[in-house]
């Protein structure tokens, strides 16, 4: 192995640097030079690379604690059907996957990192069908990625959501009010669930329980009865009513294959119906990007950095076509096969649709034991 590239895909999340930073130690360590590729997918059909390193002035020195993506990153960049804006201004797809298989031959690379969530696994489980030696990150702050306990980025996400809440909770109590906070996730209620323990919340409603919003109504005017009158409610943005369906912001035009769908607006709704249900003040509040953006927990430098150490160690052994992943504590692979789940055909959807295959909290984690037993209503 002489030359490795570096791919980071997808909605950044805190940590991306620090596994940058571990892979680039780790390849310099054994002699192999390390590039990144610029802008997720969309530099690898580009052919946009750099240099990385640790040297003095080099750009990968000094990023342990750096937000963002030093390599940038790119959301729904799907090279299998690949949004192509012509000079006219006119659109089309194309397929570009085979330019990309042949930009990563000529360049040397001996295998490429893809540090990303769902719809980044897939498209690397099918690069690596077609010949490109591929190692897997999972990276993402909504924790969905299957095969793995955790995702980096995570923990930083779940962080910041709990100290919103903390900051909720002073107003909140202050002018006797409702605050709703709505936090990130897609399909998946981790982050509400865990934030919502971590900040002591007083209702957690998430994808995976479709909520009543009569009950929530209950447990806060419970609260009101024993002389609490404020009360704190996480709902995640893909969180939905019983019977009902998910709130839409808006939808893209990145072509079929990629998740279109912008959530979120699910908070104001939850707020406007508890006033109205309780006779309480309520207020809204989208946290959105916070949870992405800045300096990764400790807790995330040092996952990332075992995650990038351990991608590298997966890839010395030539076990490419595999994730590295934490398994009950421990680092160990999964198939890109299996991360990938029954969404097998190449250049199928990628990743964010209703066929992902992504892990959802299930309704025996602990996570949903614990915010039970200590009284916080899921809304069911
Ligand atoms: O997947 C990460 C995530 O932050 C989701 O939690 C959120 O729904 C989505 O990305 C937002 O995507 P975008 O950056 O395209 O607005």
């Amino acid at each position: 192995m002489k030359k490795v590239a570096i791919l980071a895909n997808g909605g950044d999340v805190a940590g991306f640097n620090a596994v940058i930073r571990a892979i680039v130690k780790t390849a310099e360590n054994k002699g192999i030079e390390c590039y990144g590729i610029l802008d997720g997918y969309n530099g690898l059909y580009k052919k946009d690379y750099e240099l990385l390193s640790t040297a003095a002035h080099g750009p990968a020195l000094g990023i342990l604690p750096k937000g963002g993506s030093i390599i940038g990153s790119s959301t729904n960049a799907n090279v299998f059907n690949y949004k192509i804006t012509n000079e006219d201004g006119s659109v089309e797809y194309k397929d570009v996957s085979d330019i990309c298989v042949q930009n990563v031959k000529e360049a040397g690379f001996d295998c490429v990192f893809t540090l990303g969530g769902d719809g980044t696994q897939k498209s690397a489980r099918d690069l690596s069908l077609k010949g490109i030696n591929v190692i897997g990150v999972p990276k993402t702050i909504d924790n969905d990625v299957a095969c793995t306990d955790i995702t980096f980025g995570y923990n930083t996400a779940v962080s910041v959501a709990a100290e919103a809440i903390d900051r909720l909770h002073s107003t909140g109590e202050t002018h006797h009010r409702i605050m709703v906070l709505e936090v990130m996730g897609r399909y998946a209620g981790w982050i509400a669930l865990e934030s919502a323990i971590a900040g002591g919340a007083d209702a957690a409603l998430i994808p995976e329980i479709p909520y009543d919003i009569n009950r929530v109504a209950e447990k806060i005017k419970n609260r009101s009865k024993r002389g609490k009158d404020f009360s704190i409610v996480v709902v995640a943005e893909g969180a939905a009513p019983k019977g009902g369906e998910i709130t839409i912001k808006g939808t893209r035009n990145n072509g079929t294959g990629v998740d279109n769908t912008k959530l979120g607006g699910v908070g104001q709704i939850v707020a406007t119906q508890l006033q109205e249900l309780t006779g309480l003040e309520a207020r809204s509040t989208t946290l959105g990007y916070m949870q992405r953006g800045g300096t990764p927990t400790a807790f995330d430098r040092v996952l990332s950095t075992k995650y990038g150490v351990k991608a590298m160690e997966l890839a010395l052994e030539g076990k490419f076509g595999t994730l590295a992943v934490l398994k009950n504590g421990k680092l160990d692979s999964a198939s890109l096969e299996d991360v990938v789940g029954n969404n097998t055909e190449i250049g199928a959807v990628s990743g964010n649709t209703a066929e992902s295959n992504i892990r959802k909290v299930s309704l025996d984690h602990d996570l949903v034991i614990t915010a039970r037993d200590i009284g916080i209503s899921l809304g069911d």
